[in-house]
């Protein structure tokens, strides 16, 4: 509305402009023929720059149609303006976000709250923010903020809110892993400031807000399972969605809340200039492959050890076995090595779950998930128990008889489920959005609780 407005006032000035310019100039031809003064004639030729320069500035500001017109866009639809602004800047992204079958996600709209720069993007100072494995929560914001056919700029016709609040990109300068402990009071100062200055959350207590807690326990930040679990979720979470990389299958102070399982970050272009040297299908001479933290020996850390010796048992087992290729020390190209390796283990660490798991199927190594109650991501759209092996931690030590029987009897049925292109884009967050990725299988997991969305609701009962 105000838009419209202001496009007659701005013809009015033009109209303006020009009587004015008239003006000067008669005024100006005057006192030259009177006086001829050299001074007059300072003073005319000052007034015809000026007035040249109005003209040009007018000219310029108005002979730019583009603006204007598709800005009177505004009034009719929010929507509207912003495809159309996008279309001018990025034209590859609309085809790629047309792809998006909004029917599967029935309809659903997504609101991202403006958050001050301190809650987010002042973090990605440091590369290793958007890109580290703690990264989906930059990775899933990015994605949804391009995705225009889900998010909306209107909150009051949004389903969910998405809370943008990055918590592990504060790198500890002493070992580089990300420090955790602010992040309590980062996410509690953020829905303080939702709360205070939008309706959205009170009406809900901040059920249809969504965050993402990608470390190791979820909302309990805190790197160490019984610290995590004595402090359990904070309170002002609990009504909310959390997308979570931690998931078990029984009973856990860290997943009660409602949740969704997402899998870690592990950046797509690292994964598609892997499979541009090493092709998926290619030749696979590595037969079980590891890459990780073995303890020989290791510590009692108040009653619990890593990996609940289950790292152990494989290198003391199996570091003799020339059939198994594992390695205990940090190797920046171990992506080469996956997609050359048939198994690749995926063993639990402190916590169940391990980028392994998703850079195994990116790359079409099968997975062998040792981590017992593992609850794995997106099971709906992965079918895991055909694309992987799960081996009971009791059994690590008769690993390879059960691989030797797989390799025997059904490993090409597996593989053929596993090199699949759907189940390998369901685990890496792209940004913009495709349909069936990370970021896609979450808003699909969304649409699935919609009873929980406020709009949604109140529009049923009426
Ligand atoms: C447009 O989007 C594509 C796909 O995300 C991206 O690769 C490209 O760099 C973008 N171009 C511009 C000008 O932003
Ligand atoms: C980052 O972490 C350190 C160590 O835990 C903490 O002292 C500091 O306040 C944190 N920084 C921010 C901006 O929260
Ligand atoms: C939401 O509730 C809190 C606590 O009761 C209150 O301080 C705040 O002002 C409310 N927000 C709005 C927008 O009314
Ligand atoms: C491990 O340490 C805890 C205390 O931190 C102790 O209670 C437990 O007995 C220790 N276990 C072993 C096997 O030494
Ligand atoms: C393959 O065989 C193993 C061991 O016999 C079995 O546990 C697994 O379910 C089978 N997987 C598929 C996809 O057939």
């Amino acid at each position: 509305m105000v838009l419209e407005v202001k496009r007659p006032t701005m013809s009015n000035n033009r109209r303006g402009f020009y009587v004015r310019m008239k003006l000067l100039h008669r005024h100006a031809g005057l006192q030259q023929q009177e006086k001829k003064k050299n001074l007059c004639f300072k003073y005319y030729k000052w007034l015809l720059w000026v007035s040249l320069l109005l003209y040009f500035l007018s000219s310029c500001f108005f002979t730019h149609k583009p603006v204007p017109l598709s800005k009177t866009h505004v009034s009719e639809s929010k929507t509207v303006v912003s495809r159309a602004l996008f279309e001018s800047s990025n034209s590859t992204f609309i085809q790629q976000s047309k792809n998006i079958n909004r029917g599967l996600l029935k309809d659903l709209k997504v609101y991202i709250y403006e958050l001050p720069s301190k809650y987010n993007t002042d973090w990605l100072a440091n590369e290793r923010c958007s890109n580290h494995l703690f990264a989906s929560e930059v990775a899933i914001h990015k994605a949804l903020a391009n995705s225009l056919d889900v998010r909306t700029f209107d909150p009051y016709e949004a389903d969910f809110f998405f809370v943008p609040v990055y918590v592990s990109c504060n790198f500890s300068t002493v070992n580089g892993f990300p420090a955790i402990g602010h992040a309590r009071s980062l996410l509690s100062s953020a829905v303080q400031l939702i709360s205070s200055n939008y309706p959205f959350w009170n009406r809900s207590q901040g059920s249809d807000h969504v965050f993402v807690a990608s470390h190791d326990y979820g909302a309990c930040f805190h790197a160490m399972e019984e610290r995590a679990m004595e402090d359990g979720i904070p309170e002002f979470l609990k009504r909310s969605i959390i997308l979570q990389t931690f998931g078990v299958k029984f009973n856990h102070p860290c997943q009660d809340v409602e949740n969704v399982v997402i899998p870690p970050y592990i950046s797509p272009e690292s994964v598609r200039t892997t499979l541009k040297k090493y092709p998926l299908t290619g030749r696979r001479d590595i037969w079980a492959f590891f890459r990780g933290k073995m303890e020989v020996h290791p510590k009692n850390i108040s009653g619990r050890y890593y990996s609940k010796k289950v790292r152990t048992v494989i290198w003391r087992k199996y570091s003799g076995d020339r059939r198994f290729y594992l390695q205990r020390h940090r190797f920046a190209g171990y992506q080469s090595e996956i997609v050359r390796s048939v198994f690749c283990l995926c063993p639990l660490g402190w916590a169940p779950w391990s980028p392994r798991l998703v850079e195994s199927v990116a790359l079409g190594c099968v997975p062998v998930i040792i981590a017992d109650g593992i609850r794995l991501p997106y099971p709906t759209s992965v079918r895991w128990s055909e694309i992987s092996l799960t081996v009971a931690e009791k059994d690590v030590a008769n690993l390879g008889t059960l691989l030797d029987q797989v390799a025997a009897t059904n490993l090409s049925a597996i593989q053929k489920n596993l090199w699949g292109p759907d189940v390998r884009r369901a685990l890496l967050f792209n940004d913009p959005v495709q349909e069936g990725d990370a970021t896609w299988q979450v808003l699909y997991a969304l649409a699935q609780k919609l009873d929980r969305s406020y709009r949604t609701v109140r529009l049923s009962n009426q």
